[in-house]
């Protein structure tokens, strides 16, 4: 029998990781003999960890917080959309050298295709922050042919650092411009932890936003955001970010095990089974 091919997601903490519950059910669906699992790493350990990937055992895994950017600076090459996003998050071997790529633009851009399709016929998009997630999508907007893409973050400076990386076409503009610029947007983003669960109640006006305008959150604790909940109300077309998370694996999967895996509607819900389990303190994470 050929050896298991084993593959890890790695995060500090990791404890809330659902990429293992994703990956096994994937193995389990076609029947392969691989393993993948979670493994927390502190920051002050990570070098080490990376460089022992290859004798431990595994053929490459996932990175996550806090650890996308140290990957970016360990590994010995790096597929186009990392170098680009500066920040890495799926790691595999190619003739005995480490590789790392990032697919978390790949994932956004998939699932709008899967959810939404016809979504990069618009032209102007409307990000919320920017942080490490929101480069990922603004890289992901300009490979499918964004020309308009307006930044908005509360701290100013973060939003002029990312336009500037992107260059032509990528603004930044504060906060409190958002009523001006939402109202050309075919796209809406929010990449900001706003409306996560635990956080403050987001309020955005979407009165004046265009009819036909999609609004998407990458966020995807509670599955309906603060954001997507006015974009509904006020009739607009909305994709929870539960799909992201979910085509992002693909790639990663593909590369240790040998198949792409497809997501599908089941996948779905044993990972919003998942969320809806209670855990200690009662809350359902
Ligand atoms: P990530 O990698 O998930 O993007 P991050 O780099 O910490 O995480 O970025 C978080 C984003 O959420 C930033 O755009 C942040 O805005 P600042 O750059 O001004 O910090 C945004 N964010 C977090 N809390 C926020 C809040 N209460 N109001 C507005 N924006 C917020």
């Amino acid at each position: 029998m050929a050896d298991t091919l084993n593959a890890f997601v790695t995060g500090y903490p990791i404890g809330h990781s659902r990429s293992p519950l994703i990956h096994g059910h994937w193995l389990k669906s076609y029947g392969l003999n691989g393993s993948y699992r979670a493994i927390g790493v502190a920051p002050e350990n990570f070098s080490d960890f990376v460089k022992g990937i290859r004798q431990s055992g595994f053929v490459g895994g996932n990175v996550t917080i806090p650890h996308k950017e140290a990957a970016f600076g360990l590994v010995c090459k790096r597929d186009a959309a990392a170098e680009e996003i500066g920040a890495v998050n799926t790691l595999w071997f190619e003739e005995g050298e480490l590789w790392g790529g990032n697919t978390d633009a790949y994932g956004f851009a998939a699932n709008l295709d899967a959810l939404s399709a016809g979504w990069d016929k618009g032209r102007n998009a409307l990000v919320l922050g920017a942080g490490g997630a929101s480069r990922a999508i603004v890289y992901a907007l300009k490979q499918r042919g964004f020309t308009e893409v307006r930044i908005v973050n509360r701290t100013l400076d973060r939003a002029q650092e990312l336009a500037h990386r992107f260059g032509p076409g990528i603004s930044a503009h504060p906060w409190r411009a958002i009523p001006e610029l939402i109202p050309d947007a075919n796209l809406v983003v929010n990449t900001t932890s706003l409306g996560m669960e635990g956080k403050s109640e987001q309020q955005m006006d979407l009165s004046n936003a265009d009819g036909d305008a999609l609004v998407t959150d990458i966020v995807y604790v509670p599955l309906e955001t603060p954001l997507l909940r006015a974009a509904r109300a006020r009739g607009l077309k909305v994709v929870d970010g539960l799909g992201m998370l979910l085509h992002q694996a693909a790639p990663g999967f593909e590369r240790w095990f040998g198949k792409r895996p497809a997501v599908t509607s089941e996948l779905r819900e044993l990972v919003l089974a998942d969320m809806a389990k209670p855990v200690a303190g009662g809350q359902a994470r």
